[in-house]
């Protein structure tokens, strides 16, 4: 009997880490698919709004477009398709935080060798990244830029 009471408390153990390792686990697959934060939980995002897309292309044009175009890259990738090929939450992460990602996620590794630029934290709001995220993903969707509404 006595010689349970030690197998007992390995079996916990184990347990014990088994879950710390699986929570662990799901941290790194959000990071994955997501990028490093701010934005740690899924945007809620409706119809594509096309006065809010003129809005982001506003700022997009003062903070972004000397480094990126939408069909071609300047310094930094073109965006215009970043929304089919990314998460809505990895591109404004990347946006409000380029340095981390940049330099610890794998996608931004991979694309600091491919582009000779760096880019710099632009000192953009939350706000007007997932504003900016609305004009990206209107581009995607129409090919095409959005319009101020007459
Ligand atoms: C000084 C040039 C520069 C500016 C300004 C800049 N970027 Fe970047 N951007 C880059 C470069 C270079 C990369 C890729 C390597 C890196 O991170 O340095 C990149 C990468 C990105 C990515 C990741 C693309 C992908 O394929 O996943 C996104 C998204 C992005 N930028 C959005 C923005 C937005 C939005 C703005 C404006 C708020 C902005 N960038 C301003 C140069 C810039």
């Amino acid at each position: 009997m006595a010689m349970n009471v030690p197998d007992n408390r390995l079996l916990i153990l184990f347990v014990i880490l088994g879950l710390f390792l699986t929570a662990c686990g799901d941290g790194e697959s959000w990071v994955d698919d997501h990028g490093y934060g701010p934005v740690e939980e899924p945007l809620e995002l409706g119809e594509i709004d096309e006065v809010l897309a003129v809005e982001g292309k506003q700022i997009f044009d003062t903070h972004c477009n000397n480094c990126h175009g939408m069909n071609s890259s300047i310094s930094g990738p073109a965006l215009g398709r970043v929304t089919e090929n990314r998460t809505p939450e990895f591109v404004v992460n990347y946006t409000l935080n380029p340095r981390e990602n940049r330099q610890n996620h794998p996608v931004g590794q991979e694309l600091s060798d491919q582009y000779s630029g760096v880019m710099a934290d632009t000192g953009i709001s939350k706000e007007e990244a997932i504003t900016i995220l609305e004009y990206l993903r209107y581009y995607a969707e129409f090919r095409e830029e959005p319009e101020a509404g007459e």
